[in-house]
């Protein structure tokens, strides 16, 4: 029998109650999901034929970097509808983005330095950059300010000499903030006198609301040589099982992703590629009425979470609410369990999202209206008890 064989940074990645949660609500018929952040409508119909004529031509790996055809029309997507400075030749395709946040880090953080992560934010930044022997350091997302980061924690939060990156995400899971452009300038501004790199998340970018507008990181003047922006086809075009997205920045730092890439996939799925270059071709309808659907969603739940004295920040963007339930006199682990037991509703705990998330729960709204109906009236019967 082997010992010891589980590596020492495995064992110290902190325990995640999400897979539990959204096991038994996978299990249990009776549940309804809004733990998930995962579209559920179906890819644009002309992405589905693609990949059917083409499943017999797709059978070997794409090059490392991805199909020349793809990061061309990835590039003028980045120019026209980004306003980022792209090429082929500084864009890589990975699998998914999370892939890309994994390599991008490989390359541009060494052990013991020290990256910038939102706290509450999306639960992977945090153990990747252990996962690497860095160090995550939480900066605080405070819904007092309707969840719009504080450039000056993030300024007060830059340890010279060792901190190296700054991870932003916008728009924002899990807090359905969009960052302003006025925000993006200031964190700009810091990277560029601390000479930091920004990897900024925008797996949502297409998902706004309301006044919000989405604004890249990169599109600002003089930050272009200090971001790496990731984006995806996962939300965009309901295709997370693709497993396709890519990251675009300085051609030093996506031609050192290339060079380890090799080493973590080879190549993203070359079908997926064949299904994004399609993708990229669906007509503006498509994403505009998810959009839309997602935003009726969002108005409705954050209406009726406001009738069960549960405050919300008005949704922005991406596909998710994080009420406060501090009101209700009980944690988040505790509220989101009860909801699964008593309302057969599962909702994620905010702690999942990191410490500051104590207080909160997420909501997804990437589930059927009537189903957000129905799980909003169960939740106000248990909730009702509380109050
Ligand atoms: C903020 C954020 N970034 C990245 C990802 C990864 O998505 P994918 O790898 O499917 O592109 C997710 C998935 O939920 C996410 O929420």
């Amino acid at each position: 029998m082997l010992r010891d064989v589980i590596s020492k940074r495995e064992s110290e990645l902190p325990p995640s109650s999400m897979s539990t949660f959204l096991k038994v609500a996978s299990e249990n018929k009776k549940i309804i999901s809004l733990g998930p952040g995962e579209p559920d409508f179906l890819p644009p119909a002309n992405v589905i034929a693609c990949v059917k004529r083409n499943a017999s031509k797709t059978t070997h790996y794409a090059p490392v970097e991805g199909l020349a055809e793809l990061r061309r029309a990835v590039a003028g997507k980045l120019r026209k509808e980004n306003r980022v400075r792209a090429s082929a030749g500084n864009v890589i395709i990975t699998n998914g983005s999370n892939e890309s946040i994994l390599i991008a880090l490989m390359c541009t953080m060494d052990p013991g330095e020290e990256v910038l992560v939102p706290d509450p934010g999306f639960m992977d930044y945090r153990p990747v950059v252990e996962l690497l022997n860095g160090y995550p350091a939480p900066y605080r997302i405070s819904g007092e300010d309707n969840f719009e980061l504080d450039p000056d924690l993030i300024r007060q939060s830059v340890n010279k000499g060792r901190t190296k990156v700054i991870v932003i995400n916008t728009p924002s899971n899990p807090t359905g903030n969009v960052l302003k452009r006025k925000t993006l300038e200031e964190v700009a501004d810091i990277a560029v006198d601390n000479n930091l790199l920004v990897i900024a998340d925008e797996a949502y970018e297409k998902f706004v609301y309301g006044r919000a507008k989405h604004v890249s990181m990169a599109s600002l003047n003089g930050v272009q040589d200090n971001v790496v922006t990731l984006q995806s086809f996962s939300k965009t075009y309901a295709m997370t099982g693709f497993r396709v997205g890519y990251s675009s920045g300085p051609e030093k730092i996506i031609g050192a992703m290339k060079k380890v890439h090799v080493y973590t996939s080879i190549s993203a799925p070359t079908i997926s590629q064949f299904a994004a270059i399609e993708a990229l071709r669906t007509g503006k309808n498509y994403v505009e009425r998810a959009r839309k659907e997602y935003e009726r969603r969002g108005a409705f739940l954050h209406k009726r979470l406001g009738e069960m004295g549960l405050i919300c920040a008005v949704p922005e963007g991406a596909f998710y609410l994080f009420p406060s339930i501090r009101n209700t006199g009980i944690g988040s682990d505790k509220f989101s369990q009860l909801m699964l037991e008593k309302a057969k509703v599962a909702v994620l705990p905010g702690t999942e999202f990191g410490k500051y998330g104590e207080g909160y729960v997420r909501l997804s709204y990437a589930t059927a209206y009537d189903r957000i109906v129905e799980a909003a009236d169960r939740m106000e019967r248990v909730v009702k008890k509380f109050n």
